[in-house]
């Protein structure tokens, strides 16, 4: 038997964090929604009963709320008072007390104003499988799938393997990349029932650049100012690699062309370019500083954990977290740019 799959990748900064500095993750879900709203027709007009509902990597639920709540009215075209279950997937440490408090007390809820509505926690990996065969009608994934389940390699030139200068670094993140996929698209083959629709959006990886060279590059060598300075160790710095990298097209079709996952169907494989939201409230208002403070603050809420994993026991984490998002935030200020990145949308159906 094959051991459990866990994930040594650390969630979103809690305490609600992840929650007020997503705007970009925001932005960029919103090309998802014509497929998800699609998909959640067809179900409502070919299925009856119970519907259900998996959220993959819901983190703390504030992005969640606005596709959860289409895709129910959606479902229910048919049937106004069809019961709807949506579980939200995150892993164990993630800040399941936000999303629980979001869906009870924010206006923006899917609760409000709905009834039969079931929502549920899983805080297991989605790297195997978490709900019983052929029990889910939709599943969703937004901003979360470029996460791998382990950091490949520490290198000693980025925060992020995949920048690396080392061909043998990148090829290691290649290959946790495919793991993963495999494991991700195995385990939803698993659980979506016949006629059931996925629909992932995702970091992708542009053909001529990667994509984030511009603010991987500025966190990079925010940490290494760091490290010049002695607040953080040589090997600190190593450990602090991202265990996060965009997938190609090609990546991305692989098994599902390759006959690995066999009963997925692609309905829609895409790549577009991320929006910036925050590049565009700054064209309004020419204020660098604000556009420093949101880029840093969203790079800290998703990437803060991870990197603060990196670091000595004795050290003051929140102190250096700090220390690393005012940098960060300087340099952006200092020479504003529009950020530049990719995401994939896929829709896959699985076959009756
Ligand atoms: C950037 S957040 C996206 C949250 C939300 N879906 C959105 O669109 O803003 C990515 C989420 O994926 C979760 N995640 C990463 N790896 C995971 C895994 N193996 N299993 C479940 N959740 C995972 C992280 O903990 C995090 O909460």
């Amino acid at each position: 038997m094959n051991e459990p799959l866990g994930s040594k990748t650390a969630a979103m900064e809690g305490g609600g964090l992840y929650n007020r500095h997503s705007g970009l993750q925001h932005a960029n879900l919103q090309t998802a929604l014509p497929l998800l709203e699609e998909a959640a027709r067809l179900i409502g007009q070919s299925s009856a009963g119970l519907a259900v509902i998996a959220d993959y990597g819901a983190s703390q639920g504030r992005n969640s709320m606005g596709p959860m709540g289409r895709a129910i009215d959606l479902m229910r075209q048919q049937d106004e008072d069809r019961p709807v279950q949506v579980f939200h997937a995150d892993l164990p440490s993630n800040d399941f007390t936000s999303l629980f408090t979001l869906l009870a007390d924010d206006p923006a809820s899917y609760l409000s104003g709905r009834t039969a509505v079931y929502p549920t926690a899983i805080g297991r990996s989605y790297f195997e499988a978490i709900l019983p065969p052929s029990s889910v009608d939709l599943g969703w994934s937004s901003n979360a799938l470029h996460w791998m389940s382990e950091s490949p390699v520490e290198v000693d030139d980025h925060a992020w393997a995949v920048f690396s200068a080392s061909q043998a670094a990148r090829d290691a993140v290649d290959d946790v990349l495919a793991r993963d996929w495999l494991q991700f698209l195995t385990a939803r083959n698993l659980e979506l029932r016949p006629g059931g629709r996925l629909i992932c959006q995702f970091m992708g990886r542009g053909e001529s650049e990667l994509g984030f060279e511009w603010m991987a590059g500025l966190f990079w060598q925010s940490i290494v100012e760091l490290r010049e300075e002695g607040h953080l160790t040589e090997a600190e710095t190593q450990r602090m690699t991202a265990p996060s990298a965009g997938r190609s097209l090609a990546q991305v079709a692989a098994p599902l062309q390759s006959g690995e996952v066999p009963g997925l169907e692609i309905d829609h494989l895409s790549l577009f370019e991320s929006p910036d939201p925050f590049w565009d409230e700054y064209q309004g208002t020419g204020d660098a500083r604000r556009l420093g403070e949101q880029w840093s603050c969203m790079m800290r809420a998703a990437n803060g954990p991870n990197f603060a994993a990196g670091l000595d026991v004795s050290r003051d984490r929140n102190a250096l977290l700090d220390r690393l998002t005012d940098r960060l935030a300087a340099r952006i200020a200092a020479a504003p740019q529009r950020s530049r990145s990719w995401n994939v949308l896929l829709s896959v159906t699985k076959s009756k």
